[in-house]
């Protein structure tokens, strides 16, 4: 068994545990009572919605405003990872979000590549572009630390786009993935999650080599087709979809309807620590949910390591 988490926030993965490290490194206070903390930190099961599923960020990015801060989350999430089986994962976050006590963006980038030195997990930094009004400058000043910080592996591999899909559609942003290609940094974009499939198609046609989500794909059977010929990998996330209701029923999850489409899928965590969930639960949950054999379990892993956007003979040959 090997396991890659390919689609994983840092934001999202901070856990009761390490918010509780996170604070004390910083002297920020965080609720006494862990029930408390717990509410505030993880997705209620009232959560409706993509754009309410995002609000259980506001707690995490607090603690992540600081160089100390963004490390040290960096170095004990991979950690973490790593003893939970991890051989390999890609870290997201949009360092835009990391400005509220004086950090640039460079700052923020600067710091978690400090972390990613000091965890013993092969990991790799993606740089999120944000959805949004007004972050115009902000999302182009994200491309351009990638461009200048990109390198093949221990480092920034990709940039992505994240954020309330529904509000900003994908299409908005042909520029800022036109200007990505000229600069040859590879990118996977969230689509086909609160959006559907046209969102997936503009992400395509833009030039992803990876979709975020792509769950609403089988809306339409042309943009399946599209996924398939180009060879394009979906980074699965059941137990985020549920909750976001971006797909809610689990016992129909499309993982191996796209397998048997000839669609490149894994599966992976999104938000494990609001989500209160492990790579290992996806799994178990897909195993019980749909049946998951073990020869798809190994294909999945096999699509993992070919799209990750690490160095193609360290994805074979991890620190591990
Ligand atoms: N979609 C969009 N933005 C996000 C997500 C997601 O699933 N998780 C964290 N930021
Ligand atoms: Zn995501």
């Amino acid at each position: 068994m090997s396991y890659m988490d390919l689609h994983l926030h840092l934001d999202g993965a901070i856990t009761p545990e390490i918010a509780r490290r996170l604070a004390d490194v910083q002297g920020i206070k965080l609720p006494d009572s862990d029930e408390e903390l717990r509410k505030q930190l993880m997705v209620p099961d009232d959560c409706e919605s993509l754009n309410d599923f995002l609000m259980c960020f506001a707690l995490p990015l607090s603690l992540l405003q600081t160089r100390e801060g963004l490390s040290e989350a960096v170095r004990l999430l991979g950690d973490k990872l790593l003893a939970e089986g991890l051989e390999y994962a890609e870290f997201r976050y949009a360092p835009q979000l990391h400005t509220e006590k004086g950090m640039t963006q460079e700052d923020a980038v600067l710091a978690a590549l400090d972390g990613l030195k000091k965890t013993g997990l092969h990991a790799n930094l993606i740089l999120c572009c944000m959805r949004g009004e007004g972050n115009e400058a902000a999302n182009f000043e994200t491309l351009e630390l990638a461009r200048k910080f990109l390198t093949a592996d221990g480092g920034v591999v990709a940039i992505d786009l994240a954020g309330a899909e529904a509000l900003f559609p994908t299409k908005k942003y042909r520029e800022l993935f036109e200007r990505a290609s000229e600069y040859k940094i590879p990118f996977t974009i969230h689509a086909g999650e609160a959006d559907g499939p046209d969102s997936i198609r503009a992400a395509i046609e833009f030039g992803a080599v990876r979709i975020g989500h792509g769950v609403r794909a089988f809306e339409d059977m042309e943009v399946v087709e599209l996924l398939r010929d180009k060879g394009i990998t979906l980074e699965l996330c059941p137990t985020s979809n549920r909750m976001t209701r971006a797909f809610t029923d689990i016992s129909n999850y499309p993982i191996r309807r796209f397998m048997e489409a000839g669609v490149k899928v894994t599966l992976n965590t999104d938000d494990p620590g609001i989500e209160g969930i492990t790579l290992a639960d996806e799994y178990a949950l897909m195993r019980e949910a749909v049946g998951l054999t073990k020869e798809e379990e190994e294909l999945l892993q096999e699509n993992a390591r070919n799209a990750a956007f690490c160095s193609k003979n360290k994805a074979y040959n991890t620190k591990r």
